[in-house]
Order: structure tokens, then C-alpha cells, then sequence
């Protein structure tokens, strides 16, 4: 049976961490989908386009080429890029040009592609909303804004990023306020997902949670 399971949430929510887990522990396909929205926030920064400039950024589209590999390697126009997406500059842009109808839409368009036939889990801000919103599981990652920042700087230290902890809580903010108010599929919670506050769990209890929710679902469809 094909399971289509959408995890959406704010971000540094722990999205990606859970859902590569969950879809290793099921044998799903991850797709991670602001992994794209990076990919284009970098190819503008890289010409020098400014993210800010809708028109401009929106000349890119014929030039994109996204690959996602199985090992979460994600090639941009032929080009390793999994590095490279993860840097403060392209976080500080990439909610401008996620804001962008076109772009979303081209970007959507492989999102669904990659969804067919297929189980997978796909995390993002819009999975269960509008990309897949026949999902068979949707769920609404949370976590305090303190807990994410945490998360994140703990995570920088170890990959040796020097940062300040208000500095990410400020960009998350910023993103999350630029995310839930953009005119086109903004940030927000379906009406039939599952919200799970993660602020106090640990990665594992998470991951049981979320595949226990699959698990049920899976034995609901079967009768
Ligand atoms: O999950 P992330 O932090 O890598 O996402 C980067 C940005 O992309 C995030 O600020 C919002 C945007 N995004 C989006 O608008 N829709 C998605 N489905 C995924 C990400």
C-alpha cells in the first residue's frame, strides 16, 4: 500500500530529523522540500540576483535543475549543494523567494511528481495544506521558539558555526513571520492534522509517535 505522510511545522521544528527517521524505520522516500526553496534562494544569491527582486528571481526558473539522491545529497544543476543551502545567508533570504507564486508553483509541480506511486514522508510548510492535501497522515510539528533556537545553535556549535543564540531566535522569528503571512500557501496547520508539540520530547519519542499515527492510519485503510 502507497503511505503519503506530510509533516509540516515552523522552523528548526526538528522536521527533517524526524522525517528522515521515520521514513528510514518505514523504508519511505524523505523528500525535503525547503531543501528546494534553498536551492534557489543559493543559484539567485550565486548570480547575484537580489532574493528580494521577485521579477529578477523568477528569471531563474528555466535554469533550475534539482536533484534529490537517496542519501539526502541534493545536486543543484549538477553541482553538490547540501552545504551550501545550510549557510545563514540563505536562510536569512530564502522566505522571500518561498513568498513567490511562480516559483512555488514550479517547485510544486516536482514536489507531486516525486509523490506518485511511491510511500514517502515530505516535510515543508504547505505538505499538507496544498501540496498533498490527500495525504493519508498529516502532521503539525511544533516547538517553542526557545526550544528551536536551542536546537539550532547546539547544532551549529557542533558542526563548528560560531553564532549567538538571540541572533537565531531572530531569524526564526523573521521566518516564521515572513512564512505564515505570504498571500500564497502560507505557513499554516490542515484542518485534519495532528499537531505534535515537540518541546519536550525526545527525538525518538517523536519518531514512535509519528509512525504509531502511520501505523494506525495504515490499519484504519485496511479495515
Ligand atoms: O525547512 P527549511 O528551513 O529548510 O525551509 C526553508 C524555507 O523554505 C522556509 O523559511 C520556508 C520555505 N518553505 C516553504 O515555503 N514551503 C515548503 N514546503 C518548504 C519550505
Amino acid at each position: 500500500m502507497v503511505m503519503t505522510v506530510a509533516i509540516d511545522g515552523p522552523a528548526a521544528a526538528g522536521k527533517s530529523t524526524i522525517a528522515k527517521e521515520v521514513a528510514k524505520r518505514l523504508g519511505y522516500v524523505y523528500i525535503d522540500t525547503g531543501a528546494m526553496y534553498r536551492c534557489v534562494t543559493l543559484l539567485a544569491l550565486k548570480k547575484g540576483i537580489d532574493p528580494k527582486d521577485e521579477k529578477a528571481v523568477e528569471t531563474l526558473i528555466p535554469e533550475i535543475q534539482i536533484d534529490m539522491k537517496p542519501n539526502h545529497v541534493i545536486f543543484l544543476n549538477g553541482e553538490d549543494v547540501s552545504e551550501a543551502i545550510r549557510t545563514r545567508e540563505v536562510a536569512d533570504n530564502v522566505s522571500y523567494v518561498a513568498s513567490y507564486k511562480k516559483i512555488r508553483l514550479f517547485l510544486v509541480e516536482i514536489q507531486r511528481k516525486l509523490a506518485q506511486n511511491v510511500s514517502i514522508v515530505m516535510d515543508g510548510r504547505d505538505i499538507g495544506t496544498y501540496v498533498l492535501p490527500n495525504a493519508n497522515v498529516k502532521i503539525f510539528q511544533i516547538a517553542t521558539v526557545e526550544t528551536r533556537a536551542q536546537r539550532r545553535y547546539k547544532e551549529n556549535l557542533e558542526k563548528g558555526i560560531s553564532c549567538s543564540l538571540e541572533d537565531i531566535k531572530e531569524e526564526l522569528e523573521k521566518r516564521d513571520y515572513i512564512d505564515s503571512h505570504r498571500s500564497f500557501a502560507p505557513l499554516s496547520k490542515a484542518e485534519d492534522a495532528i499537531e505534535i508539540d515537540t518541546s519536550f520530547m525526545t527525538i525518538n519519542e517523536v519518531v514512535s509517535e509519528v509512525i504509531r499515527i502511520v501505523h494506525n492510519k495504515m490499519e484504519n485503510i485496511n479495515g
